[in-house]
C-alpha cells in the first residue's frame, strides 16, 4: 500500500436517508466523479456515545444537542427509532479528503446553494432551534452528509467508526496490531477480565488499530492517552444494542 494514499469518511446522515438521497450521494462521490474507490462501508444506528465522540469538537456549543438528535436521526424519524440510521463511508485515493470536501460543499446549505450550486449540500437545509418560549436561539445545519476536513480528522473519524477488520487487508492505510490479552469495556472504564455488563473490546488474536491498542494500554495504567477508552469502545458497540432506544 503506498503511503499517500488518502482515505476520508463520509456519512450519508438521517435527512438523506429520509428524502431518498443516497443514489444521488453515491452518484455525485462515485469513482468516475471523484476517482476515488470505497474501503469501507456499514449502516449504523448512531447511538449517544458514538455521537458525542464524533462531534468531540462541538462540545458545549449552543448547536451541539441539536446536532446530537441530527446526527442520531432523532429528528428525521421521531416517531420511528428504528429507522435511525446514517451510512458510513471510507473513500480512498489521491486527495480523497479534498475531493469529498468539494463535491460535498460549504457546511450551511444556503451558503452551499449561493456559492456552489449544485453541490451536495446545496440541497440541504437550515432550521431555527427555538427556546421553550419560542425564541430563535441558533439554527441547525441540515446539511445531508459529513465528510473529513483533513487526514488527521478522517484518520480520528475512520477509526472512530471503523474495526480494521471492516476494510480489505489490502486497503488498510493506517497500522494495525494483533492483541495478545483481553480488554473489556463499561460505562468509560477498561478490565481486563469480564465483569457483568460489560463489553469485550479486545480478544487475543484480534486485529485492532494499534493506536487503540496503546491508547487502552495507557489509559488502563491510569496515564494520558491520544483518546478516551470511550472512542476506543464506541465502534465494538455499533449496532449492538439489543433494541433501538
Ligand atoms: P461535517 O462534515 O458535518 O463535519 O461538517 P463541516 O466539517 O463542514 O463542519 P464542522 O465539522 O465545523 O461542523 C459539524 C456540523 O456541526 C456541521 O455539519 C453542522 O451541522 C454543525 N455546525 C458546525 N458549525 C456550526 C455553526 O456555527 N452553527 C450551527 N448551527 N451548526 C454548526
Ligand atoms: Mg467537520
Amino acid at each position: 500500500m503506498q503511503n499517500d494514499i488518502e482515505q476520508t469518511l463520509v456519512l450519508i446522515k438521517p435527512d438523506a436517508l429520509k428524502n431518498s438521497l443516497t443514489g444521488y450521494v453515491l452518484s455525485q462521490l462515485s469513482e468516475f466523479h471523484s476517482g476515488l474507490r470505497f474501503a469501507g462501508a456499514k449502516i449504523v444506528h448512531v447511538n449517544q456515545m458514538l455521537a458525542e465522540e464524533h462531534y468531540a469538537e462541538h462540545r458545549g456549543k449552543i448547536f451541539f444537542p441539536s446536532l446530537l438528535a441530527y446526527i442520531m436521526g432523532g429528528i428525521h424519524y421521531a416517531d420511528q427509532p428504528w429507522k435511525r440510521r446514517v451510512i458510513a463511508l471510507v473513500y480512498q485515493g489521491p486527495g480523497a479528503v479534498l475531493k469529498i470536501r468539494d463535491l460535498s460543499g460549504p457546511t450551511n446549505p444556503h451558503v452551499a446553494r449561493d456559492t456552489r450550486p449544485g453541490c451536495v449540500r446545496s440541497l440541504g437545509t437550515v432550521v431555527p432551534l427555538k427556546d421553550a418560549e419560542g425564541k430563535v436561539i441558533g439554527e441547525r445545519m441540515d446539511n445531508l452528509i459529513h465528510a473529513s476536513a483533513t487526514p488527521a480528522e478522517a484518520e480520528r473519524e475512520i477509526k472512530l467508526w471503523f474495526r480494521p477488520t471492516d476494510i480489505p487487508p489490502g486497503m488498510r492505510i493506517y497500522q494495525t496490531a494483533v492483541v495478545h490479552e483481553y480488554y473489556y469495556f463499561k460505562d468509560g472504564s477498561l478490565f481486563l477480565q469480564y465483569e457483568p455488563g460489560t463489553i469485550c473490546l479486545f480478544a487475543p488474536g484480534d486485529i485492532v488499530w494499534q493506536s487503540d491498542l496503546e491508547a487502552v494500554r495507557l489509559l488502563y495504567q491510569g496515564k494520558e492517552a491520544p483518546c478516551s477508552a470511550a472512542a476506543v469502545a464506541a465502534k465494538y458497540l455499533i449496532n449492538a444494542e439489543q433494541e433501538s432506544a
